[in-house]
């Protein structure tokens, strides 16, 4: 194993202990979730936007993941790196940039760091939408899978919510 996967595991391994913005955000503008087809997992983001120099920019973000310690230190440092970069700096972010923080990711997690790039998406198309055309996804039963449940949940806050499945690489 090199230095460099060496040195992002630990520091994948930092941020997971000490996560930054993580929980829900009570007073979002907007919400995005994803799912993976892949692993089953979930995660959510919340953005607070704030006009800076009359721009919209992101004033601060915050997470939940549901089932991937990955996502959790990708989403951490991404988070961090989001706040004051408006919504057109954000959505050119791919996953590498978001985890750039933690080095580069092994192949088997890249996946966590997409998960990360597509909530972070979700929830600034949402921004840009009508609310009363956001819907879970259409395909699955409310209630019968985790993404069921998550979608069908309260988001806690006014904010704007889309739950979308992340593409299937297989497909
Ligand atoms: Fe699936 Fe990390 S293992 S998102």
């Amino acid at each position: 194993m090199s230095d460099a996967d060496t040195d992002t595991e630990e520091r994948i391994r930092e941020a997971i202990a000490r996560p930054k913005n993580m929980g829900e955000m009570a007073d979002a503008d907007a919400v995005g979730t994803v799912g993976s087809p892949d692993c089953g997992d979930m995660l959510r983001m919340w953005l607070k936007f704030s006009e800076k120099d009359g721009r919209k920019v992101i004033d601060r973000a915050s997470f939940q993941s549901f089932g991937c310690q990955t996502a959790i230190a990708v989403a951490s440092v991404a988070t961090e790196l989001l706040a004051g970069k408006s919504v057109e700096e954000a959505l050119a972010l791919e996953a590498g940039d978001l985890s750039q923080p933690l080095g580069a990711l092994p192949p088997m997690k890249i996946h966590c760091g997409q998960m990360v790039e597509g909530a972070l998406r979700q929830a600034l198309e949402a921004e840009n939408e009508d609310a009363a055309a956001l819907a879970p996804a259409p395909s699955l039963p409310a209630d019968s899978t985790l993404l069921g449940r998550i979608s069908g949940s309260r988001t806690g806050t006014g904010a704007k919510l889309r739950v979308v499945k992340l593409e299937d690489e297989d497909e």
